[in-house]
């Protein structure tokens, strides 16, 4: 999609990552799954220190981009609107109040807007990333982008589903390719697996697990109660998070592994690596860490076992 100038950086509890692309290409942004929310950059100033940064900051966002821009949204689900909100998100304190940012900012748009009114939720939603640089951004993605316009699954362990998307695309099978996760939990590897046009079924031990995931899945996919006689040799790919961090009974790597071994790849998301990488080597893999993601504080890692 021509993305390009990827830059990226912090602000408390927020990771950002900029990048410019063509005004035609935005709505396509819509189907990306790696992906929490989605912003467009109204104006930029390169500190924001004192009162007259903060009048250059404002004085920048232009009435005709800006008109445009609010157009995109409703690419992303926003129902457009008059009702607008501001938020103003910083990586510290500063000696410019961020108060003062969001009431001269909000000033601004009541004189660009003269009918829209402040709300939360609102239609609009303006948001200021202020770190060394700052900049007006509108929010293009409404609250649910980030888990797909599901409800967040409330059974412990489940995995973000930008994180289940990550995971996957370790895959890297043929379109059509059987996938199966034999620990689907609720299913969240599934659901991503499917987005990718994979056919995909799961496992669990736990019935509670089998019974939310098969809600959610309906009739895209197969999911069954684990079976100790099950050898997944029908399937090209596989995909899992293995319980770990407590929540569930630990699962021993070399059994496990031995139960997966007919098939050809493995997807796997551990936080210790160094006994999953030993049990599939010696069950005859090549092994390698694709990926690591921090979860809950906490990095783990995404193997690819290959036969
Ligand atoms: C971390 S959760 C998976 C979460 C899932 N990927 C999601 O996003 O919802 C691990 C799952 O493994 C299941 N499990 C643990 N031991 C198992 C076993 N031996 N066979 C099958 N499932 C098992 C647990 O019931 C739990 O649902």
């Amino acid at each position: 999609m021509g993305a390009r100038e990827f830059r990226s950086s912090r602000l408390r509890n927020h990771d950002v990552i900029t990048f410019a692309i063509d005004h035609k290409h935005l709505a396509g942004l819509a189907r990306a799954r790696l992906v929490e929310d989605f912003f467009v950059e109204v104006s930029r100033v390169g500190q924001l220190r004192n009162r007259s940064d903060l009048t250059s900051l404002v004085a920048s966002i232009e009435p005709q981009s800006l008109q445009r821009m609010l157009a995109t949204m409703t690419s992303f689900g926003r129902r457009g609107g008059r009702s607008y909100a501001v938020f103003v998100k910083q990586d510290r304190d500063r000696p410019l109040h961020r108060k003062e940012v969001s009431k001269r900012l909000d000033q601004e748009i009541r004189l660009q807007f003269p009918r829209w009114r402040a709300n939360d939720p609102a239609a609009c939603e303006f948001w200021v990333f202020w770190n060394k640089t700052a900049s007006v951004n509108l929010r293009l993605t409404t609250e649910t982008f980030k888990y797909r316009d599901d409800a967040p699954s409330e059974r412990f362990g489940s995995l973000r589903p930008t994180v289940a998307a990550a995971v996957v695309d370790a895959l890297d099978c043929r379109n059509g390719s059987r996938i199966v996760d034999p620990m689907c939990g609720s299913g969240t590897l599934l659901v991503e697996a499917l987005a990718r046009g994979y056919r995909a079924d799961g496992f669990d031990s736990d019935p509670e697990a089998v019974s939310i995931a098969s809600r959610r899945l309906g009739n895209r996919s197969a999911v069954a109660p684990a079976r100790a006689d099950e050898t997944f040799s029908a399937y090209d790919g596989l995909v899992v998070n293995v319980p770990w961090g407590g929540e569930f009974e630990a699962v021993d790597p070399v059994r496990t592994v031995a139960k997966w071994r007919l098939v050809p790849r493995c997807i796997v998301l551990v936080e210790r690596e160094a006994p999953w990488r030993r049990a599939f080597e010696n069950a005859g893999y090549g092994v390698r860490v694709v990926d690591s993601i921090l979860i809950r504080g906490r990095w783990a890692n995404v193997l690819r076992a290959d036969r």
